[in-house]
């Protein structure tokens, strides 16, 4: 794929798809990461001789036109970050979207309507690729977090202009591919959160890529049910004990060690401040729930960090939103920033919760990569071609 190098933005209407969907409570911004993130692009475009035209989508409309999910209302959040005017243009195509291209002076930045508002969007309509086509002269997709959609924004105006990677589509591939496709070795995965359901593809993926899997969150307890262990009123899937079972072998054929909790930290009710004790992985109290892990496995993880050179992290190791059951993913996260800090290890995070729970643990800005993604960087973890990179490639 191309970067913002390769191309001569001179002069030109730079069409750059961005992922601004960002959290909103009351019309007011709660987390404008996702906005801070294309900044770079922005102004690289600009500094090249380019105007930038902003495609994004915003919320979920399903084809339709809903006031509430206007890109107008991320608009106060883009000028601010960007330090620059933003012309609004109140549709992705036609003659009101050329209006607002037209008045944009020099150094300033056009944002066109959600692109979701048309239902050929997500179709990855030709006839709606081409109308947005027909408004630049050449594409930039810097929506890493929006590459797993194959939609007209995303995916069809690719083929139809010049197109290029922005800087944070550019930053997000790089780190992946020093991640999974060419790591430094040993790697070590980090898969927690809920169910094992929502992640076997990203399970099946990583045990064939991976030197050391660590398995955390509810989903180690469905793990131990597939070993024999009784977990008491845990969370765990125990119909999916048989597809543990069958992880655990592919593991074990393809060399990739599993790390399930030793110990582990249970209570009675599931509450912040519950009443809780530490025992050992397999002593779980019938009326008892595992909320988080323990600290010899604590330890242990350590320990695995410390000898890996890679690291990728994906959902938390215990019940993070109620302390003190975030004991484990902090100190596990801690861990993996220190070693990083140190220079010892390549770390890269991704995941809604997972980048919530780094952030609380006050360990997320010494990571070397923090994903912009979501369900993009599970897609990608799970070894799947995401539409959206794969049209940059031509
Ligand atoms: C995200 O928030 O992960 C992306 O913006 C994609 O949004 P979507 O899940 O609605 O396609």
């Amino acid at each position: 794929w191309k970067t913002l190098d390769d191309m001569d933005l001179n002069g030109k209407v730079v069409l750059t798809r961005v992922d601004i969907n960002v959290p909103m409570e009351n019309g007011v911004v709660t987390d404008a990461t996702r906005i801070e993130k294309i900044v770079p692009t922005v102004n690289d475009i600009l500094s090249k001789g380019g105007k930038p035209v902003l495609l994004a989508h915003f919320d979920r409309p399903k084809g339709k036109v809903v006031p509430e999910m206007s890109l107008s209302r991320v608009a106060p959040a883009l000028e601010t970050a960007l330090g620059r005017k933003v012309v609004f243009g109140a549709d992705c195509v036609g003659e009101v979207a050329r209006a607002a291209i037209a008045s944009a002076g020099v150094g300033e930045v056009v944002l066109l309507e959600n692109t979701r508002f048309h239902p050929g969007e997500e179709k990855n309509d030709a006839g709606l690729a081409q109308q947005m086509a027909d408004l630049g002269d050449v594409y930039v997709n810097d929506a890493f977090s929006a590459a797993h959609r194959a939609h007209a924004s995303t995916a069809g105006i690719a083929h139809l202009l010049p197109a290029a990677a922005g800087r944070l589509m550019e930053a997000e591939l790089k780190a992946l591919e020093a991640a999974l496709g060419t790591p430094l070795r040993p790697v070590v995965a980090v898969v927690g959160g809920a169910k094992v359901s929502t992640k076997l593809d990203l399970l099946g993926n990583l045990v064939g890529k991976v030197d050391h899997l660590v398995i955390g969150g509810g989903m180690a307890n469905t793990f131990l049910v597939a070993k024999g262990i009784e977990v008491g009123k845990s969370l765990a899937e125990r119909d999916m004990a048989d597809t543990a079972r069958e992880i655990l072998a592919k593991a074990e054929a393809a060399g990739c060690r599993i790390h399930l909790p030793i110990d582990v930290v249970v209570a009675r009710e599931f509450k912040a401040g519950a009443a809780n004790e530490t025992v050992a992985a397999d002593a779980c109290p019938a009326d008892a729930m595992i909320l988080d892990a323990g600290p010899a496995t604590v330890a242990e993880i350590a320990k695995v960090f410390g000898e890996a050179k890679t690291l990728i992290w994906n959902g938390p190791l215990g019940a993070f939103e109620i302390e003190p059951f975030d004991a484990a993913t902090n100190a596990a996260a801690r861990r993996a920033a220190e070693l990083t800090k140190a220079g010892g290890l390549v770390s890269v995070a991704g995941g809604g919760d997972t980048v919530a729970a780094l952030n609380k643990a006050n360990a997320a800005d010494s990571f070397s990569f923090i994903s912009t993604a979501g369900g993009a960087f599970l897609e990608w973890m799970e070894g799947k071609e995401l539409p959206g990179v794969a049209a940059l490639m031509g």
